[in-house]
């Protein structure tokens, strides 16, 4: 079975082919267009200027995907697009193409949740296999939950951040240090410098928000506060002192990734899962993963798995290893209205993952 996947939610056109037999997946093929650059000018996602360059990039993508993978339009079972959550303008490129494809070459439509997609880009991992009850910790720049699967699809939710996600703290704060847009690479790769050429750890100096709450509730942006209220007691000199930043993006890190790994930790006692992932594109942060599969060692019951790392941030891979795995478990009735269905598919920019 072979379905094409379509991912415009946020500032990535993407476009995939996915093949499966029912129970494993495989990436036939996988483009992904960035339009980080362009939006890196306005400091963060300009939602008309990024469903313009999806407008611009979504014919060639899906042509690249298509061709990469040798698939024809006679090859494709289904087609699976992101229905939200993400930016509407952004969504509704990638939907309408999703729909115009489906109709014109009569195919079902199948809308996929974008945390989903997320999740189970875990399945490209080598070996790969979800066991359930399965706790995620979805990391993105729009997103911070614990959520807890009890099978396939079902989808509970333990707690989210009361405020900014993870992705927006890393973003907001590499802004205030003078990094480019994304920031949380650029964060990382100077915390990562700081941990190589340091031989002391720096007492903490920023707080770890709701660490000792008994929730898994989040929140980022008193965290956020507390860099922006330290800079401001800097001169312009140390501010522009490339160690002093190295220092700041390191204890910045340290305070998310200690509450990240906390929390989870906290589920992973309550809940005693078989499986733990991190998804989003935060997962791809080196330290977190390091400090997650240093703390999940503790669990000998609970397998670990974080996606390859071009499959944590955005890309239609992921969107189209969960369509195609909900699409293998429909009936026939359920596909067949998926067909006739096509041409009413609309985005939702809030879309819930326990509704999907
Ligand atoms: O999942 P994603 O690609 O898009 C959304 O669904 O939001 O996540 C993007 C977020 C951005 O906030 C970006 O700064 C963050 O993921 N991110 C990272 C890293 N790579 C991307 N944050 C920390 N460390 C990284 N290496
Ligand atoms: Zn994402």
């Amino acid at each position: 079975m072979k379905l094409l996947a379509i991912e415009t939610s946020c500032d990535e056109t993407a476009a995939a082919v996915i093949e499966s037999d029912g129970q494993s997946v495989s990436v036939r093929s996988s483009a992904v267009s960035s339009q980080a650059a362009l939006h890196a000018a306005w400091g963060g996602v300009v939602p008309n200027l990024a469903a313009r360059e999806h407008v611009k990039n979504i014919i060639p993508i899906v042509e690249s995907a298509l061709r990469e993978a040798s698939a024809t339009r006679e090859d494709i079972d289904c087609i699976a697009v992101t229905q939200g959550p993400g930016l509407i303008p952004a969504l509704l490129v990638g939907v309408s193409a999703a729909k115009t494809l489906a109709l014109a070459w009569k195919k079902p439509l199948l809308g996929v949740n974008h945390l989903e997609g997320h999740i189970y880009a875990n399945l490209f991992t080598p070996g790969a296999e979800l066991r359930f009850p399965l706790l995620a910790l979805i990391v993105s720049g729009g997103h911070t939950q614990l959520i807890l699967m009890h099978d396939h699809f079902e989808y509970e939710l333990l707690g989210e951040t009361d405020d900014d996600a993870a992705g927006e703290a890393f973003d907001k704060v590499a802004k205030m240090l003078g990094l480019p847009y994304p920031g949380g690479p650029e964060i990382g790769k100077r915390a990562d410098d700081y941990r190589t050429s340091s031989e002391r750890e720096p007492a903490k100096r920023f707080p770890r928000p709701m660490l000792d709450a008994d929730n898994y509730r989040f929140s980022f942006s008193g965290l956020k506060t507390a860099v922006l209220y330290s800079l401001q007691k800097e001169t312009t000199e140390t501010l522009a002192d490339p160690e002093f930043v190295a220092l700041i993006a390191h204890e910045f890190q340290e305070a998310v990734v200690d509450t990240l790994v906390g929390k989870t930790e906290r589920a992973l006692q309550e809940h005693q899962p078989k499986t733990l992932v991190i998804a989003g594109g935060v997962s791809a942060n080196a330290r977190l993963r390091e400090r997650m599969e240093l703390m999940v060692a503790g669990y000998s019951d609970c397998q670990f798995l974080m996606p390859p790392f071009q499959y944590s941030l955005d890309n239609a891979a992921m969107i189209g290893a969960a369509g195609i795995l909900r699409y293998a478990r429909m009936s026939n009735t359920d596909r067949h209205a998926l067909r006739s269905n096509a041409g009413a598919l609309e985005p939702s920019a809030h879309f819930p993952l326990a509704h999907a």
